[in-house]
């Protein structure tokens, strides 16, 4: 399989990094790809978005035009970590069965930190392998730590590589048969006494993990490589707010701690686009003291987000002059489906991708 192309769109809470993904991927369908959208953002929005039902499922979404495809997968951490698991034993069926009937096998949630992260991310290489997908596009959470999802399946890999796992799948083997601790190190009679009844359940569950050790460790490289390489193309997002702001400077610092750089700034919702209407108005004889209020309004917000964009735009000319910034309109829109399909007009997918 030739690697697909990879954009992850990463920003603050609220700029718009969900619809500008849609979009972004609209765009690439458009232009012939057959792209794929991944919300790693538990929040529903994308559905909303493309105005559509997804899962953890890929699925097809129709195009506005154009010769690609686009499909949408949106893992629900409800049963994304369960088809995850399957997908982990698929030659294991009978483990999956014990796996899912331990008790404790939500508690993986809690002792592997970015199990749901790294579930998204194998589903989504799932999906790829399975549709084709030769461009990718990622929409992560609000956070500021969303980027740290970039770096789970490396900690991951090292974690279920590590000798912890080594003793609890050894312990698990022996509690089959009830614990004996007078067969077990020190080490292992603390955590069968810490973990107490649970100890079994802990340990089975340990030694489940530890069968399909080499396959989980492959299913962190994949997922490491799709978003580790040189080729993965970062976007951020921000609008024009200080807080959006600063939320960039964050990321791009930790982006570089990951020798990962930015490959633009899209400022969303940087402008209002030109409405005839307005100057039609305008010019009219007989306006009325409404009509007057209401075009005063229209341009006194329309020049009071020029301001913003101008302010936000020449502190990011001069902290990143390399960094090239992509206005993006705000648009009027009830249906966030309408402003996603107006967004992806302004995408041009040739120099968006180029190098
Ligand atoms: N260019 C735009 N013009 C007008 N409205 C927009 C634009 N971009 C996004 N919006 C609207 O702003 C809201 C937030 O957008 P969106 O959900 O994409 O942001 P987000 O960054 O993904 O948010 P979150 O941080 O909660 O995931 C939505 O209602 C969306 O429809
Ligand atoms: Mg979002």
């Amino acid at each position: 399989m030739s690697h697909p192309e990879v954009i992850v769109c990463a920003g603050g809470g609220g700029v718009g990094k969900t619809t500008v993904s849609a979009a972004f991927a609209l765009a690439l369908a458009n232009s012939g790809y057959r792209a794929l959208i991944v919300s790693i953002d538990p929040a529903r929005r994308l559905a909303d978005a493309m105005g559509v039902e997804l899962g953890t499922q890929a699925r097809a979404l129709s195009l506005d035009s154009g010769s690609g495809q686009l499909y949408g997968l949106m893992p629900n951490p409800e049963d994304a970590l369960r088809t995850f698991i399957e997908f982990l034993f698929e030659e294991e069926p009978d483990a999956v069965e014990r796996l899912l009937q331990n008790r404790l096998y939500r508690a993986l949630e809690a002792m592997v930190p970015g199990i749901h992260e790294l579930a998204a991310i194998s589903l989504t290489w799932r999906a790829i392998v399975e549709h084709d997908v030769d461009a990718v596009v990622i929409d992560t959470a609000p956070s500021r730590n969303a980027v740290d999802f970039i770096s789970y399946p490396k900690s991951l890999a090292k974690l279920l590589g590590g000798r912890a796992v080594g003793w609890l799948a050894a312990i698990g083997k022996r509690t089959k048969i009830g614990p004996q601790e007078d067969k077990m190190g020190r080490v292992e009679q603390l955590l069968v006494r810490a973990l107490g009844p649970v100890a079994s359940d802990v340990a089975g569950l340990f030694a489940e993990m530890a069968r399909v050790r080499k396959r989980f460790i492959l299913l962190n490289e994949h997922a490491s490589e799709l978003l580790l390489r040189p080729e993965t193309r970062y976007f951020l997002v921000a609008s024009p707010t200080a807080a959006a702001r600063d939320d960039v400077d964050y990321l791009i610092k930790k982006l570089g701690a990951l020798e990962m750089a930015p490959q633009a700034l899209i400022l969303n919702s940087a402008f209002v686009p030109e409405r005839d209407w307005i100057d039609v108005l305008g010019a009219a004889d007989a306006t009325t003291a409404a009509i007057d209020e209401v075009l005063a309004t229209l341009t006194h917000e329309r020049e009071a987000r020029q301001r913003a964009t101008a302010r936000i735009t020449s502190t990011f000319s001069k902290r990143y002059p390399n960094l090239p910034q992509l206005p993006m309109p705000f648009v009027e829109a009830v249906e966030p489906r309408s402003i996603v399909h107006a967004l992806a007009q302004h995408l041009d997918i040739p120099t968006l991708l180029a190098r």
